[in-house]
């Protein structure tokens, strides 16, 4: 279904590729530095997995990067309990004349009988909404054949342990949905205990140690 953009509460800020510009809670410059980290190995030919693609930004920048084949999924943001809805994915799906498939599916419902294995998997900004992280990166890695690439706010970032906060009310950013906040030791680790031989990890561009709500990493996990 393609509405006015404007009549759409969009999470990202992107390029429809007809001159209109959505005006998403995320902005468009931090999308942009975040691709260019998210995507710095070639994807040409790759499948790719996007899980809570919401309106779809990295599962079309993905397409866009010559990615063979894209499924871009989500249910909370799409159909669920989520403030979101999936207008904004089909409607630049449409405007993009894009390629890239979609499916209604919860992440923790992600597993290969579900959605098969892909190349590349994107994890990003899903984790800490997560009630069971840990079970949540088993499912994407079940799913992953290459390169998995999370990308999630980072709590405890001093300690050199891996450690978790738990939020089990509104202390993250004021939003009931933000259970955990890793540190960037666990994740790794947790990486690493699922099998992932090489794990990169990177601070994301806008964090500020100074400011601790603004810490935020991404991270590449290699299966070799
Ligand atoms: C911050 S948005 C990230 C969207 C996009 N991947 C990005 O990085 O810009 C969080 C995503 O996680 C999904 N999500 C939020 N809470 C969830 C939950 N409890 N279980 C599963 N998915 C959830 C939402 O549907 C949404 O797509």
């Amino acid at each position: 279904m393609i509405k006015p953009i404007e009549n759409i509460r969009w999470f990202h800020s992107m390029d429809l590729g007809s001159g209109q510009v959505t005006r998403g809670l995320k902005p468009r410059e931090v999308l942009g530095m975040e691709a260019e980290i998210i995507f710095r190995y070639p994807l040409a030919g790759k499948t790719v997995l996007d899980v809570g693609a919401w309106d779809g930004f990295f599962s079309f920048e993905a397409e866009r990067r010559g990615a063979a084949r894209v499924l871009a999924t989500d249910h909370f943001c799409w159909s669920g309990p989520g403030w979101g809805t999936k207008d904004g994915f089909d409607t630049a799906h449409g405007s993009l004349r894009s390629q890239v498939e979609s499916l209604d599916i919860d992440a923790m419902d992600i597993a290969p009988e579900a959605v098969g294995t892909f190349d590349v998997v994107l994890f990003l900004g899903v984790l800490y909404h997560l009630k069971h992280p840990f079970l949540g990166l088993e499912k994407v890695t079940a799913v992953t054949q290459e390169c998995l690439i999370v990308e999630t706010l980072l709590d405890l970032y001093d300690l050199d342990r891996p450690a978790g906060a738990f939020y089990p009310g509104k202390e993250k950013g004021g939003d009931p949905t933000n259970w955990w906040g890793l540190n960037q030791h666990a994740v790794g680790a947790m990486l690493n205990v699922l099998g992932f031989k090489r794990v990169e990890y990177v601070l994301h561009p806008t964090s500020n140690p100074e400011v601790p709500d603004s810490m935020r990493g991404i991270f590449h996990a290699f299966r070799s």
